[in-house]
């Protein structure tokens, strides 16, 4: 987990899917981070050792998880931002970030056994997506889309930013897929004003 902080009180949270450090999501969300205000907290799904869902059921009766690790950054909930930026594995999103995904099950537990929906602070969302160039991303955009709702995040159309032919050129040399994290940037900061 990284934590970057300039200026302001904007929080804005990375959730990063992908194994590469200095990959194809890395430098799109160097970007990202280069003109983003604020605070910026990133979790990687591959390095942060985030537990997957045990379906121990302890929240069913108290709507909370009982697992200590860093997504208890995520349930703290005290984000204006969450980006979610992945590589496409196998059409959808990489095993570890689905695992991660199902950690909100203390969330839909709370709702549904205890009467309780968690009032989670509204947030806008921006996911980026890169992918080889083997297929469509709708699946793996499908699961980005049910993460955002559970964390309460809005995801605008312009704030979904795909660059899905990195066995070609890299992300980096993607020019549209960068001006549009720079748009969604500018309009990130512009939001929290
Ligand atoms: C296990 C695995 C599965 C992949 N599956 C797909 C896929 O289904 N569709 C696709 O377009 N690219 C696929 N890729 C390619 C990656 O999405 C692509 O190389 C991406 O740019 C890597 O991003 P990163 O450098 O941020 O990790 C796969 C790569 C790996 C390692």
């Amino acid at each position: 987990m990284q934590k970057q902080t300039r200026g302001a009180s904007l929080k804005t949270l990375i959730i990063n899917g992908s194994p590469r450090k200095n990959g194809d999501t890395a430098a799109l969300l160097d970007v990202l981070k280069a003109a983003l205000k604020g605070e910026i907290t990133e979790i990687s799904a591959y390095y942060d050792k985030i537990s997957p869902c045990i379906d121990c059921r302890a929240c069913w009766k108290t709507g909370k998880c009982v697992i200590k690790d860093r997504m208890e950054l995520i349930y703290d909930d005290d984000f204006d931002n969450v980006i979610i930026a992945s590589p496409v594995h196998m059409s959808n999103l990489p095993g570890p970030l689905i695992s991660l995904a199902g950690r909100f099950q203390a969330h839909y537990a709370s709702g549904k056994f205890l009467g309780a929906v968690p009032k989670l602070k509204c947030k806008n969302g921006a996911l980026i997506l890169v992918g080889g160039g083997d297929g469509a991303a709708d699946k793996a955009i499908a699961s980005a889309k049910w993460m955002f709702k559970a964390m309460n995040a809005k995801l605008d159309d312009e704030a979904v930013i795909l660059s899905l032919n990195t066995n070609n050129a890299a992300a980096i040399e993607d020019e549209e897929a960068i001006q549009k994290v720079r748009n969604v940037t500018i309009k990130l900061n512009r939001e929290a004003n």
